[in-house]
């Protein structure tokens, strides 16, 4: 085979009159009065490879081949002629003239075009995911992904941390989804699970003292899946010893800001730090998204010294959003009140502001005086619209904060830019309807807020903790926390989840164990890596960062997994399949 010399985007008129081997796909064919027009296609971009209708074999080659074909090309780089150029590709000014051409591959007409893939059927383009793949667009997220993937690599060896691997056929960890199980041949009867995220290992890590760990850590979760969610996935997984919460945050944040620069040439502000109570008041989600405009406004105190009617008066809480100049209609204002009541609200009362005057959807209810004091307190201005939710506080931020976010969507209102915020003091319990119970927030290995440990037993669910997540433009980009390291603090939290001793030593009883052997304060987090890529990317899936990615049926197409298997298979792991 011809040795190739140069990536097509690495021609241009500097090489005029060179000998160069190149080597790919048939892009395209064209034919102009005879003469054969053939763009090559690599990794890098096109390359145009220009026949004269000479009867000589590389013209009869040329003629042969039909698009997807693989080639390798020697040949002389010639200027084109003027008016020829295209100013889109690097090598747009020249073309090849070829002196040997080699057929090292020929193709079936594929399913699709590589360039037309994206209107096609995402199963079907799954299927022949490696034609997909040769996508321009699509190659470029897996380009910026080892980009992002060297830049961590990177700041995290400048920083003295040491890239430790652990396990895949592990147990259960606490992160709370679904484990995938893997059947042992050798213990038959007793399963491995893939693990949720390596948290235990990392822990047992800092107690042997590694001191400053990282993983770009394949995991596995058996949940639902979503654009945001795949059944496996990568995290960026850190843990280390010795270090304050507010030391992580300041190296974390480092990390990005390095990744950023160096993988899309962006410098980041220093990121904005609330709290969940911030977030969820501020912004009715603990996620919040700082690119859809102004915070939500609690009315409470307002509603309680200058409005009489019930409704309001007696909520537990009362919260607005406003809506800048926004002048919807009726049939509008009504699918904003469809929205919250979807949502869960009770109702959604509206004010419209005009120059002359202000509306408002409880006009029969509310006082020209009630309607001015609201208005004061949020500065509403002629164009503007509030809308007012009443009810308890969680459930009625959360439907505001949604209120909020669907406007700018819609309105096509959300900022550009890279609004990162950290997100800390989480609550350190949830109650759980489903199981009846609390459940830790994050998991049950975080340290609770300093000032909140008198409040374990008495008041669980006002215990909060030294939980943070990095939030990108509204996406959870990052979990973490400090961890327990003291086995009686442990044990209180454990009793406080109602777990009995003797689960609590089947699960964790080897943490807990190694605790006993001198435990440092350590702390730590996970970023995914692919939803990292993704927004990086501006991609609206993680199937379109992961190279052979799941449906949200968690099938993959082309190797047909999951799938049936043997039943000698079965048989040696002591399996049987239930009809
Ligand atoms: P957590 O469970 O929050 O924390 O996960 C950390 C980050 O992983 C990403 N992520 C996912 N990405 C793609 N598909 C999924 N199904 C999926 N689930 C989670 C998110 C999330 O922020 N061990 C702890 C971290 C720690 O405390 O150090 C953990 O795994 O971006």
């Amino acid at each position: 085979m011809l040795g190739r010399t140069h990536y097509a985007a690495e021609i241009d008129e500097k090489l005029e009159g060179e000998i160069v081997s190149v080597a790919g796909w048939v892009h395209r064919r064209r034919d102009h009065g005879g003469v054969i027009f053939i763009d090559l296609r690599d990794r890098t971009g096109l390359v145009q490879i220009v026949a004269e209708p000479v009867q000589d074999e590389n013209f009869h080659k040329l003629d042969h081949v039909r698009p997807e074909f693989v080639l390798a090309v020697k040949g002389i780089v010639k200027r084109r002629p003027e008016g020829m150029e295209n100013p889109d590709l690097p090598s747009g000014a020249i073309e090849i003239e070829p002196q040997i051409v080699e057929i090292l591959s020929e193709a079936k007409t594929p399913p699709f075009m590589p360039e037309d893939a994206e209107s096609v059927d995402e199963i079907l383009r799954l299927k022949y995911r490696y034609i997909d793949l040769r996508r321009r667009g699509l190659l470029q997220n897996f380009i910026l992904r080892d980009r992002v993937l060297m830049a961590v690599r990177r700041f995290f060896h400048d920083h003295g941390f040491l890239d430790v691997e652990t396990p895949s056929l592990a147990r259960s960890t606490p992160e709370g989804a679904r484990d995938f199980l893997v059947p042992s041949r050798l213990q038959p009867g007793t399963f491995y699970a893939l693990p949720q995220s390596p948290q235990i290992f990392k822990q047992l890590l800092m107690v042997a003292g590694i001191d400053r760990y990282y993983q770009i850590a394949k995991v596995f979760r058996d949940e639902d899946l979503r654009a945001d969610r795949q059944p496996e996935f990568t995290q960026i997984d850190v843990e280390m010893s010795f270090m304050t919460q507010a030391h992580i945050l300041n190296m974390m944040e480092a990390m990005l800001r390095f990744v950023f620069q160096e993988a899309l040439n962006v410098s980041l502000d220093p990121f904005l730090r609330i709290t969940w109570e911030e977030a969820m008041e501020g912004y009715g989600s603990d996620k919040p998204d700082l690119r859809a405009g102004e915070k939500l406004w609690n009315l409470t105190d307002t509603v309680k010294a200058h409005v009489s009617w019930p409704v309001l008066r007696d909520a537990p809480f009362v919260g607005a959003v406003v809506l800048r100049n926004y002048q919807p209609s009726r049939k509008q204002l009504d699918t904003w009140g469809e929205m919250a009541k979807a949502l869960g609200a009770g109702g959604l009362i509206w004010l419209v502001k005009s120059p002359e005057q202000t509306r408002s959807s409880a006009g029969k209810w509310l006082s020209t005086e009630e309607v001015r004091k609201l208005s004061e307190k949020v500065g509403l201005r002629p164009g503007d619209v509030l809308l007012v939710v009443a009810g308890d506080k969680y459930p009625s931020l959360n439907v505001l904060g949604q209120l909020r976010l669907e406007f700018a969507r819609r309105e096509n209102r959300l900022d550009e830019g890279w609004r990162f915020l950290w997100v800390t003091d989480f609550p350190l319990f949830e109650f759980s309807e489903e199981e009846n119970r609390l459940v830790s927030a994050h998991h049950p290995f975080t340290m609770p807020h300093p000032e909140d440990m008198d409040l374990i037993e008495t008041a669980p669910l006002s215990v909060r903790s030294q939980a943070y997540d990095v939030v990108l433009n509204g996406t959870e980009l990052a979990s973490g926390s400090l961890r327990i390291f003291q086995p009686q603090l442990q044990s209180r939290i454990f009793s406080a989840l109602g777990l009995q001793p003797d689960e609590v030593q089947e699960k964790f009883g080897f943490l807990i164990d190694a605790f006993q052997y001198g435990a440092p304060p350590h702390g730590g987090i996970a970023f995914g890596l692919d939803r990292m890529v993704m927004l990086m990317a501006g991609a609206k899936s993680l199937r379109e960062v992961i190279a052979f990615p799941k449906t949200a049926r968690g099938v993959d197409p082309l190797m047909n997994s999951p799938s049936p298997v043997h039943p000698s298979q079965l048989e040696e792991v002591g399996i049987r399949i239930k009809k």
